[in-house]
């Protein structure tokens, strides 16, 4: 894994339209094998569009990291700093002020370029700069990168949650981190 120059930016609502497009050339790389091309198109529309992206943009509680190389958005993550909506989700932290990594996305050719840890190195630093005492997440059961990329960033199991896309209910890991 070489050194990487991208730039880390805390997007704005002119970024709503390329995160979006991010957001809908990604997303099907986290989903299970068994999620039907419908459900995840649904999901991309329902919740992954720029109108929702303008709404995360704008509330207080979300913030959006960019990452930037030579111009283009080739990665992005969700923060959430709030207190678990899902109380199934609650049950399992144990450190809190905590903040929820919602979502946490880098372009396909340049998965394994070091530019996913640059991302979780902002997002961690920044957590524990503003006093936060945990990270959480949600992954897929089946998605064994994304867990094996949590684990070398410090995260551990702690509990399992349902995640609906479109029609259906997966699997997914619940997993945090001390700050
Ligand atoms: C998750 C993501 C951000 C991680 O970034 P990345 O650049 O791929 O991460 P890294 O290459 O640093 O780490 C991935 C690790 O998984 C390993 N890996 C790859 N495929 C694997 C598999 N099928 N099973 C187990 N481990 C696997 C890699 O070898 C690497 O481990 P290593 O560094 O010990 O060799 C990126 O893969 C991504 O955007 N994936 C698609 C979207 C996604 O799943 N997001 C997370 C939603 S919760």
């Amino acid at each position: 894994m070489g050194s990487v120059t991208v730039q880390i930016d805390t997007a704005g609502i002119w970024d709503s339209e390329a995160i979006a497009d991010v957001a809908a050339a990604t997303f099907p790389l986290a989903c299970p094998p068994d999620a039907s091309q419908d459900d995840i198109a649904a999901f991309i529309d329902d919740v992954l569009s720029a109108e929702h992206f303008a709404e995360y943009l704008t509330d207080p509680r979300h913030t959006i990291l960019k990452v930037t190389e030579n111009g283009a958005i080739v990665g992005y993550a969700m923060i959430v700093d709030d207190e678990p909506a899902d109380p199934a989700v609650a049950q399992f932290i144990t450190a809190r002020p905590t903040t929820e990594i919602n979502k946490l996305y880098v372009v396909p050719d340049r998965h394994g370029s070091g530019i996913a840890a640059e991302l979780m190195e902002t997002i961690i630093d920044r957590a524990h700069a503003a006093g936060r005492a945990s990270l959480w997440l949600g992954v897929n059961q089946k998605n064994m990168r994304a867990q094996r990329f949590y684990v070398k960033h410090g995260f551990t199991q702690a509990g399992t949650r349902s995640f609906v896309v479109g029609s259906r209910r997966h699997d997914d890991f619940v997993m945090q981190r001390a700050l």
